[in-house]
């Protein structure tokens, strides 16, 4: 592929922008500096260095971000700031997506990717992907709580009930939770159906993925990291 195109397709601008960047010198492949536009290279695991930070070729991206809270999951966010000022501005012009949302005071695991077969095999709800939460409830646990929200809760506008994968007391305050649906609210609207209330919800783990069982690298709230082909192996997307 020629350089330009390589870079365009990277997310670092337009194709003259990119060309404009390659003749001014501010582009290294694999550590040469190289300042023909129209170079011709193979991309299977070519490291171009650009703004003095080094990148590998990748035909799509997977990332995993440790959502803080106080973010929303859109481009045109209405009253926090956006969960894409998190992530590095040429994987964002690459057009990465994130797989479902977030509410924007839950923290934890998100997934992006500019592979929409990917965003929607994980997003599927024939897939049945299992997510992992931590709600911190507003009043003291009570023991009926996992046995409603494990024999299923009716939520408005649903036709049958939802049941959760696994409900598991924490703490006084605390439910462990999983759940093989996506919707809307629907951690807080279940707890709240079975007589509670979310004070605070945390995703820990997506899949086989997990922020805090040693499966991604330790992320900071607000730190994001490349997904390796072995994530996407246990996200059942690789063999
Ligand atoms: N369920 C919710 O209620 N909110 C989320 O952000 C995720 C799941």
């Amino acid at each position: 592929m020629h350089l330009e195109r390589l870079l365009q397709s990277q997310g670092f601008g337009s194709r003259k922008i990119c060309r404009l960047r390659i003749e001014a010198g501010d582009v290294c492949v694999n550590g040469t500096l190289c300042r023909d536009p129209q170079a011709e290279f193979g991309t299977a695991g070519l490291a171009f260095e650009i703004d003095g930070e080094t990148w590998t070729y990748a035909e799509h991206v997977y990332l995993a971000l440790h959502k803080p809270a106080g973010f929303e999951c859109t481009h045109q966010p209405q009253h926090h700031r956006s969960v894409y000022t998190l992530l590095p501005p040429p994987l964002v012009r690459r057009g990465v997506q994130s797989v479902g949302r977030l509410d924007a005071d839950t923290t934890g695991l998100l997934l992006f990717s500019d592979d929409g077969r990917f965003i929607h095999a994980m997003a599927s709800p024939k897939r049945r992907v299992a997510k992992h939460y931590r709600a911190t409830l507003k009043h003291a646990f009570d023991n009926t709580l996992p046995k409603q929200l494990l024999e299923g809760v009716l939520l408005t506008g649903e036709s049958a009930p939802l049941a959760a994968l696994s409900a598991q007391q924490m703490d006084a305050h605390t439910l462990a939770l999983s759940v093989d649906q996506g919707k809307y609210h629907q951690v807080k609207r279940m707890v709240a159906a079975a007589g509670n209330r979310v004070e605070a919800l945390h995703r820990a783990g997506f899949g086989a993925l997990s922020l805090e069982g040693g499966s991604l690298p330790a992320l900071a709230p607000g730190d994001c990291c490349h997904l390796s082909e072995n994530h996407l192996i246990l996200l059942g997307y690789r063999r």
